[in-house]
């Protein structure tokens, strides 16, 4: 039979595609979401909508912040591998709310692990992200980079929190665990508080693109379809290990790209020339992202594919409304 995926946060943008994609391979999936108010409910319940009559998923509404005893009222299935994406995310809004990044992201994630400990699950796939390098030096950042003073955000923080946490249950409890730590990721149902989003909005309403700092920060922007394929390798990973593990590994695109560099790519996908409003750095944010995919490439076989035009071509499709092909089948 099967094994069965629980995914957290499957009604947001990544969890959404990562429900379609575990679906196709054949995994029955449990899916849960809080329908945080971070952005509209109605969003994510178009995403959800999208597979939420298939015969092997099911939902359940429940909020990681409500303890380990929520989760074993409604989850009342055998679970072999829980996929954590649920949590409050985005840098900038975590220095507004820091504590309530941190009941999500820590409190919940440890309730999640409380719950597996009691449920007996041994395998988790977590979405670390690569804000958790800071304004590390070295270039491209490695999985083994020392992490003491990295975070400069409360997120980054709580995601850190997160790998430490999951550190200590493989340790005491022999759990079998992947850490992975995304670079912004982008792609059709996007967030609309990330910057493609936001741009492409503007550019459409004929405003001007707000550029924080001189437009020389960079960010590993990677695919959708692209991370969820190293969230699938990881999770088969998983699966496939006898002994307890503890692995850390980054999921980007290798291939950094500066602001400037992306509104013009931006504006070029949407087809309006971009006028620029140069604003002060935004308190949290980093230089640049840039991920060493050396580790993952090994591991895993993991290979992005996505050309950036390309993936903007198919973010500004399904912004329009028309029909993306399955990308996934
Ligand atoms: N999008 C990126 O570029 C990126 C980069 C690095 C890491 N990540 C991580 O990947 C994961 C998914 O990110 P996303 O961009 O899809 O975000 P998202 O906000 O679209 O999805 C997160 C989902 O978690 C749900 N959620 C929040 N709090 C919850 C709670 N207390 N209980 C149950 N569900 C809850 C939300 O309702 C939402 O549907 C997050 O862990 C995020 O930190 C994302």
């Amino acid at each position: 039979m099967s094994s069965t995926i629980l995914v957290t946060g499957c009604a947001g943008f990544i969890g959404s595609h990562l429900c379609e994609r575990l679906l196709h391979d054949g995994y029955r999936v449990i899916g849960i979401d809080n329908f945080d108010d971070f952005y509209p409910r109605a969003t994510k319940e178009a995403n959800l909508e999208i597979f939420a009559k298939h015969p092997r998923f099911s939902f359940i509404e429940v909020d990681l912040r409500n303890g380990a005893r929520a989760l074993a009222e409604h989850v009342t299935e055998p679970v072999d591998l829980v996929a954590h994406l649920a949590a409050k995310a985005g840098v900038g809004p975590s220095v507004k709310d820091p504590a309530g990044y941190m009941e999500t992201n820590v409190l919940g994630t440890t309730h999640l692990l409380e719950w597996m400990r009691q449920q007996e699950v041994h395998n988790l796939f977590f979405a670390s992200s690569s804000s958790v390098y800071g304004n590390t030096p070295e270039l491209p950042f490695e999985e083994e980079a020392s992490m003491l003073k990295a975070a400069v955000s409360p997120y980054a923080a709580s995601k850190l929190a997160g790998e430490e946490l999951i550190y200590t249950y493989h340790h005491l409890y022999q759990l079998k665990a992947l850490c992975a730590r995304f670079f912004t990721v982008y792609g059709p149902r996007q967030r609309p508080d990330l910057a493609i989003h936001k741009f492409a909005r503007l550019l459409r309403a004929g405003q001007p693109i707000p550029v924080f700092g001189d437009g020389h920060t960079a960010r590993d922007y990677t695919f959708v379809d692209d991370t969820v394929e190293g969230i699938a390798r990881g999770i088969a990973y998983l699966l496939a290990q006898e002994a307890p593990v503890y692995e850390l590994v980054n999921l980007g695109n290798h291939h950094p790209v500066s602001l400037l560099e992306l509104i013009e790519a931006v504006g070029k996908a949407v087809g309006v020339e971009p006028q620029l409003s140069f604003q002060v750095p935004q308190a949290g944010d980093v230089e640049i992202t840039y991920a060493d995919i050396t580790k993952a490439q090994h591991m895993l076989g993991y290979a992005p594919q996505t050309k950036l035009a390309e993936g903007l071509r198919q973010f500004v499709q399904w912004l329009d409304g028309a029909p993306v092909q399955a990308h996934h089948a």
